[in-house]
């Protein structure tokens, strides 16, 4: 291998580690804030249950999509904020609330359940942030 061979080598090994270091970066960096992220996505979606609730959009199709990515993102939690670590009960019991609540707002038949089940959902987000939220 001549020496011009061997700079051209390095080089490419150079760039390729460079590459996979910032590759490695961006899977670190998009775990780390997954959990923050799966909160705002329920911020959001308890806002249009908000606003249904207050509109009496109650049965409307935006509320239905709401409660749905609820559902959906809330069976994650434990794994996003314990994603190698052991889920203390209590942690998963509030995560069992905020479950339990979901379903009682996607089972509301009119306003007069949507509305309140809305507000109980709120309290069982409430719940968890208490203790595990600084
Ligand atoms: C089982 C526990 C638990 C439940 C239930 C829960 N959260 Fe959270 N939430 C947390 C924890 C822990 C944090 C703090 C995350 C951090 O900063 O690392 C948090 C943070 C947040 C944040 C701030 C995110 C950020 O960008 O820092 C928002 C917004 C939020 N939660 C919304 C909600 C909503 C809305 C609900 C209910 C629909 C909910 N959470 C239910 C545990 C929970």
């Amino acid at each position: 291998m001549s020496g011009k061979q061997a700079i051209a080598l390095l080089l490419i090994g150079l760039a390729a580690g460079a590459l996979m270091s910032v590759m490695a970066a961006n899977v670190l960096r998009a775990q780390a804030s997954y959990p923050q992220a799966l909160m705002q996505v329920q911020q959001v979606q308890l806002g249009a249950l908000r606003n249904a609730a207050k509109s009496q959009q109650c049965s409307g199709a935006r509320a239905g999509e709401a409660s749905l990515i609820l559902d959906a993102t809330a069976r994650d939690i434990e794994r996003a904020f314990y994603t190698n670590a052991t889920v203390p009960a209590d942690f998963r019991e509030r995560a069992e609330h905020l479950r339990a609540a979901i379903s009682e707002v996607r089972a509301a038949r009119d306003c007069a359940q949507f509305a309140p089940s809305v507000a109980r959902l709120a309290a069982s987000c409430d719940a968890c942030h208490q203790s595990y939220r600084q």
